[in-house]
């Protein structure tokens, strides 16, 4: 295991003028809608297709939110994904839901998600099918040329949020086929979270943030899988383009995997406090009607979401990538600084990160506390680390 030291300097002053600087001058109504990285649920990850992706799981997993106190803790979205709907459009053209997951349609889960104080989610794809692989031909049916049609449905469903994916594009161009659903969203009259998920393809960075599109975020990378492996992957792909997330528009390096098991509880630790160092949304891709103790542990951090969710709305900027020893600096709204410490190799390490490298003030004191040990020291500001295999330290740094 890790353990922190602190070096205690004299003290000196932060240097962090840049809180109110950088906060935008109004919100728009993407800021609005995504004023900060989207916080949720998605089934995904836990289920993909398999049965028990029904109704009374997505209900359950509603009522855990509540009973575990996700939503105290922000998540707010309960997003469905592939496989809710039925193979085959009705005979007006609408898609319809899979009647054997969802014998009770979707506008009623939205009305259950609702009534909790949630918001709803759901999912297609900017394709002629989603991207469950088509069975017998049978494949469910996407959004491409549908557009207005399917937003209209969606906003009767009351939805907060539509995961638009890429799968079965006919290898047209990705822009237009993002831009004609955004456009028929926001014909909708309706608010709803647009997530574009193209998965990095054309460098959505570069266009899916514009008023054309309407994207509050886009998938950086690939799929994540329940490895170590696989999450160092998308951390590194996605770590690089801090400067195209704003409030508003976020880069997805895609969803959580804590406490689906196939990583151990310090890699997990490492997920979420890469995850939200780097202001990427936050959401749960775990059944929570059977997570672990240790698991719940890590998704309840509310010192490590707040790093996510702060509103300055800034994507922390690695500014060490060395022996396999990342540091990313993450500037927050009141003049503090998160900063994390992340050990990729399979060997400890130990990491020293220099005051004036944070770009603090030396002639300035400090306070520094550990987001996961929970302990706080005073200090010059700098730091040093003891890191396990796979560790991250995350700090908070704030001026005395
Ligand atoms: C793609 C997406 C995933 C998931 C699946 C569903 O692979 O990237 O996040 O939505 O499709 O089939």
């Amino acid at each position: 295991m890790r353990s922190t030291r602190f070096s205690k300097l004299p003290t000196f002053a932060l240097a962090l003028a840049l809180a109110s600087s950088q906060l935008p001058a109004r919100a728009s109504e993407a800021g609005a809608l995504a004023a900060t990285p989207q916080m949720g649920f998605n089934n995904w990850n836990s289920t993909h297709c398999r049965a028990e992706f029904k109704e009374t799981m997505i209900r359950g997993i509603v009522d855990k939110f509540i009973e575990l106190g996700l939503k105290d803790a922000g998540y707010r979205y309960i997003n469905i994904d592939d496989c809710w709907a039925y193979w085959q459009r009705d005979k007006d053209g609408n898609l319809k839901p899979n009647p054997e997951r969802f014998p009770g349609g979707i506008k009623a889960i939205a009305v259950y998600v609702h009534s909790k104080g949630l918001k709803f989610g759901l999912y297609t794809s900017a394709g002629t099918f989603t991207c469950e692989p088509k069975q017998e031909n049978r494949g469910f049916p996407g959004g491409l040329g549908h557009e207005e049609r399917d937003a209209k449905l969606f906003a009767s469903y009351d939805i907060d949020y539509l995961k638009y994916d890429n799968c079965n594009n006919e290898k047209l161009p990705a822009k237009p086929r993002y831009v004609a659903m955004g456009e028929a969203l926001r014909a909708t009259g309706r608010p709803i979270f647009y997530s574009v998920c193209e998965w990095g393809e054309n460098k959505p960075w570069l266009w899916a943030g514009e008023a054309a599109v309407g994207g509050n975020s886009w998938r950086t990378t690939g799929d994540i899988e329940d490895t170590y492996a696989s999450m160092l992957k998308i951390f590194k792909l996605n770590v690089v383009l801090d400067q195209y997330a704003k409030p508003g528009h976020w880069n997805d390096p895609d969803m959580l995997e804590v406490g689906n098991g196939g990583m151990t509880d310090v890699e997990y630790r490492s997920h979420f406090s890469l995850w939200a160092i780097m202001a990427a949304p936050l959401l749960i891709g775990t059944d929570l009607r059977t997570i672990k103790p240790a698991a719940l542990e890590i998704l309840l951090n509310k010192e490590v979401i707040a790093i996510d969710q702060d509103p300055l709305g800034v994507q922390g900027k690695r500014i060490r990538d060395r022996d396999g020893v990342h540091v990313i600096v993450k500037p927050l709204a009141n003049g503090d600084r998160a900063v994390a410490i992340f050990n990729e190799t399979d060997t400890a390490r130990d990491a020293a990160v220099d005051v004036a490298e944070l770009g603090l003030d030396k002639s300035r004191q400090y306070t520094v506390r550990d987001l996961w040990s929970r302990e706080q020291h005073p200090g010059d500001g700098s730091l040093r680390v003891d890191l396990a295999p796979h560790a991250t330290a995350m700090y908070r740094i704030s001026a005395r």
